[in-house]
């Protein structure tokens, strides 16, 4: 091999290392970390597609990310070239992949992509054990097949790359419990079935919509969607008869419902933590009207927390859509009628303008 050709790639590759280093060290999702790491595994073995697969021992898959892609791509974890390293932690490096047994054709069919060559490499934590897979795809110029320095260096990416997918691991368990503990305890304050477990999911859902097309930032807007399930949890202070009636309420029956806004904030303002903060807000809030004529402080206008404000568009959108146990779902057009009325009465102008621009965006989740 020739010498000099051999220094350049080496400065090369350093500089690579270099610009994506700081890029990885300040991602903190999961999902930016996938499609950083797999651009840099690309550019340093110059493959045309590279990706990391990670082990998902629960269904029995691996998934992954990529850049402009909605949601995870996800294969059977003992299948092809990836399931083959993932059980035996060998590297393979592939000169044609068509004429390899292990090689698992399905995903060149259902996107009429021509995989030829292919590198994959184990990704271990830091005890050693597996937790992925890096692919690299094709590799771009002459002899169009990955080199042994090309493992060596895709190797070399994966151990770091390992090490810093542990930890964002351990972050997205975290959070992933943290969400659905919030919305189990939604669910439970729902005191019902089915049906209610969905209210609570749409409503999470529509409120971070309503937050991104304000322009609230990613992190606000996740924050209200992990706090929105806890908004009806006064409701298990509720009596079953009152919560479960399937009549019309007297009016002494809805001041005792009026008072799910103040036990969910109760139960929740004693704890130190932002997010338990907010979910306090907006179970108070969220009956608030912006004219003053809602409950339980008959508050108006901005007094009422933009949280809460989101929270009374979403939730009685979600109310008057679906089916209650004490009434009958609305047609598209009356809900949308009820909305265009209670601009500026019971609802912020500006929420609504929202939710009547991107009204199909919202009313999906009902279709
Ligand atoms: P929900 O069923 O989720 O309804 C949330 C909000 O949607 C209601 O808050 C109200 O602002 C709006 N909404 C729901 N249905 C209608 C409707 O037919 N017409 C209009 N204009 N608005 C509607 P609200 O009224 O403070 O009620 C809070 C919760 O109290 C309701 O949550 C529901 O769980 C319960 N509730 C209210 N009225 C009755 C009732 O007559 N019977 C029973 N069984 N429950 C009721
Ligand atoms: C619900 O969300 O099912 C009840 C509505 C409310 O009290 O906000
Ligand atoms: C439901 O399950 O959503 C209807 C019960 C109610 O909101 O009162
Ligand atoms: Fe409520
Ligand atoms: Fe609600």
């Amino acid at each position: 091999m020739n010498e000099s050709k051999n220094e350049s790639n080496t400065e090369e590759i350093l500089n690579l290392l270099f610009s994506y280093m700081p890029k990885i060290a300040e991602e903190r999702k999961m999902d930016g970390l996938l499609i950083l790491m797999a651009d840099l595994g690309r550019s340093l073995v110059g493959a045309d597609r590279c990706s990391l697969w990670l082990i998902d021992e629960n269904k029995g898959e691996m998934w992954t990310k990529v850049a402009h892609g909605v949601d995870e791509l996800r294969i059977p974890m003992n299948l092809g070239f990836v399931g083959h390293t993932v059980k035996t932690g060998e590297s393979l490096c592939i000169k044609d992949a068509y004429k390899d047994s292990r090689f698992d054709s399905r995903s060149d069919q259902k996107t009429t992509y021509h995989t030829q060559s292919v590198l994959t490499v184990p990704l271990k934590n830091s005890e050693g054990a597996i937790i992925g897979v890096f692919q690299a795809i094709n590799k771009k110029n002459p002899p169009y097949y990955f080199s042994p320095k090309d493992v060596e260096y895709l190797s070399l990416t994966a151990v770091y790359s390992g090490k810093t997918l542990e930890s964002a691991l351990l972050t997205k368990e975290l959070e992933d419990t943290q969400a659905e503990i919030l919305n189990i305890l939604g669910e439970v304050s729902e005191h019902r079935s089915k049906e209610t477990a969905d209210h609570v999911t749409r409503v999470a859902a529509s409120c971070y919509k309503m937050a991104c097309y304000l322009g609230l930032s990613e992190y606000e807007a996740n924050q209200i969607r992990l706090a929105a399930p806890l908004h009806d949890l006064g409701k298990v202070a509720i009596p079953d008869a009152i919560l479960q009636k399937t009549g019309k309420f007297t009016p002494d029956e809805y001041e005792v419902m009026k008072t799910h806004t103040v036990m969910g904030h109760h139960l929740l303002k004693s704890s130190s933590r932002k997010l338990l903060q907010l979910a306090a807000e907006m179970a108070i809030g969220h009956h608030e009207h912006w004219d003053g004529s809602g409950y339980p402080k008959g508050l108006s206008g901005e007094n009422i927390p933009l949280s809460s404000r989101i929270c009374a568009v979403v939730d009685v959108f979600d109310a008057l859509s679906s089916a209650r146990c004490y009434k009958e779902a609305w047609s598209e057009e009356m809900v949308k009628d009820f909305f265009i009325k209670q601009k500026d009465h019971q609802f912020q102008k500006e929420l609504i303008d929202i939710l009547l621009l991107h009204w199909d965006d919202f009313i999906s989740e009902y279709k």
